[in-house]
């Protein structure tokens, strides 16, 4: 047995919820090579766990990200187990990835507590919730929020946030944890909503409902403006080594001369609120802003992990290359 006070990926983890986010962040945990056991009290959502796995798996050998034995051990050091106590009593690190809902994270928290082993340090995967105060007193030191983007084994950014008790320790050990899994950490002082990346895009989906509620830019203009745009340069260089390219006395007068107002946060979207009442929710339900037609959504999702991982792909050719 591991350990509880492992930093390395061979620990034992226990994930907690194996809906959309859970069943990956296991496999991100098995692809790094910790034992980890996936529970859910949705006897369902376990049940699909496994299949969503060799589903990645078969994406990510295709995508020849890892190599077909790779897959092979990371699907061996996955178990699922139906009790909290079953998935955490040994584990080292506790990453917690049920329904975002208060009352639900804290019965979670609650049973993790009961089972986990004294220095298991907890990790919380919450999107916007500030977790800690629903976490017992003798837990503080060793929480955490670790935050990850979908898909997680592809997207490698993962936000850390501490609480206002959580030891340094912590927070290094757990940016090293990922940071050796090939992980991107960034270690945040403090919590603060929405982190970075989610703040951006909450501020950019506001003017792009801004746009279409105005009927001033359709779907097709606003994906193209983003995608041979915007993205090319973000994706390259980022936004702010941009601006320096730009030149920052022209960024400045840009900021003076500014001829529309940022929309106001309304809360909601005429157009978002049609396309729902059409029954258009997105590609689960074959439309959304684009027809998807007769194509199921598990060939939706291989072919978007598939444009990522070549995107990625040449990201990294680019840095080795060209720094
Ligand atoms: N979906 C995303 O893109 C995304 C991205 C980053 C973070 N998150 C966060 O990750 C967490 C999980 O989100 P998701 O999208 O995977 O949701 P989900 O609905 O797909 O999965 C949540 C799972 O938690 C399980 N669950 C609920 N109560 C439980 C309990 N008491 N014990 C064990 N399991 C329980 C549910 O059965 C379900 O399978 C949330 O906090 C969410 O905010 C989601």
């Amino acid at each position: 047995m591991t350990s509880a006070h492992g930093a390395s990926g061979t620990m034992n983890v226990g994930v907690i919820g194996a809906g959309l986010m859970g069943h990956a962040l296991a496999l991100v945990h098995a692809l790094g090579g910790c034992r980890v056991s996936l529970q859910d009290n949705d006897q369902k959502a376990l049940e699909r766990a496994p299949a969503l796995i060799e589903g990645a798996l078969t994406t990510l050998t295709e995508g020849d990200a890892i190599a077909a034995d790779e897959a092979t051990a990371a699907q061996g050091k996955i178990t699922t187990v139906a009790s909290v106590p079953d998935a955490i009593e040994d584990a080292a690190l506790v990453v917690e990835a049920v329904t975002e809902n208060r009352d639900i994270k804290r019965a979670v928290f609650a049973n993790i507590d009961a089972s986990a082993p004294p220095d298991a340090i907890i990790a919380s995967n919450t999107s916007h919730l500030d977790v800690f105060p629903l976490m017992s007193a003798g837990r503080q030191a060793r929480c955490l929020i670790t935050h990850w983007y979908t898909p997680p084994y592809i997207v490698d950014l993962v936000d850390l946030a501490p609480g206002p008790e959580t030891t340094r320790d912590v927070m290094t050990m757990m940016h090293a944890l990922y940071a050796g899994m090939g992980k991107y950490p960034i270690a945040f002082e403090t919590f603060i909503s929405g982190y970075v990346a989610n703040r951006i895009q909450a501020a950019m989906n506001l003017e792009i409902f801004r746009m279409l509620d105005e009927g001033l830019a359709s779907p097709e203009e606003i994906d193209g403006s983003i995608r041979h745009g915007l993205t090319l340069r973000l994706a390259a260089i980022g936004q702010l080594e941009k601006l320096d390219y730009t030149g920052l006395e022209m960024v400045q007068r840009g900021l003076a001369n500014r001829t529309y107002e940022p929309p106001e946060p309304s809360g909601r979207s005429r157009t978002l609120d049609q396309l729902i009442e059409d029954g258009r929710t997105g590609v689960m339900a074959g439309a959304g802003f684009y027809e998807y037609g007769e194509v199921p959504p598990t060939e939706l999702f291989r072919r978007r992990d598939a444009k990522l991982l070549r995107l990625k792909k040449a990201l990294q050719d680019m840095e080795t290359e060209l720094g």
